[in-house]
């Protein structure tokens, strides 16, 4: 038996431990918002906050999450209302939509280690997360207006 919390609630786990953390929070929890993408670690589609960090759901067992906190896009905020969020608002960043909760958790562990990220900081974060989209720049733009940093 596997022992989680995911958004807050503690889960009991007992199926295969070596099922993607992926697989457990769209089919089981019905928490959609983390896409399949590659399902190789290599998009980003899939990530989520465990113990705060992001982290490639896809190619993260339910073994290594137990006794961990996980965090999804839909318990990022009660309301929707991140500054993250808030700013993707903005800014009108997403078009398909596919990448772009992804590419929110990534920033929000961004944003915590570093609350006034540099370009560079901006880039080296979010270079493993892709776009088909190719909505970068606002991305970058959104992570900026969220941090309070000159856009
Ligand atoms: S689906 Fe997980 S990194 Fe691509
Ligand atoms: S908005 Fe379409 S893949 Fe990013």
């Amino acid at each position: 038996m596997i022992q989680l919390t995911v958004n807050g609630s503690v889960k009991q786990y007992d199926g295969d431990p070596a099922m993607p953390v992926l697989w457990y929070l769209r089919d089981l929890l019905e928490l959609t918002g983390a896409k399949f993408g590659c399902g190789m670690g290599l998009c980003g589609a899939c990530t989520v906050h465990v113990e705060g960090k992001a982290t490639r759901s896809c190619v993260t067992n339910l073994s290594d999450v137990a006794g961990k906190r996980i965090t999804t896009i839909e318990g990022l905020d009660p309301k929707g209302d991140h500054p993250l969020q808030k700013a993707w608002r903005a800014v009108n960043v997403p078009q398909c939509g596919y990448c772009q909760s992804g590419q929110i958790m990534q920033a929000a562990s961004l944003l915590t280690e570093k609350p006034k990220p540099t370009d560079r900081d901006i880039d080296e974060a979010m270079q493993g997360n892709i776009c088909r989209c190719g909505t970068y720049q606002r991305i970058r733009q959104a992570v900026k207006m969220a941090a309070g940093v000159k856009v």
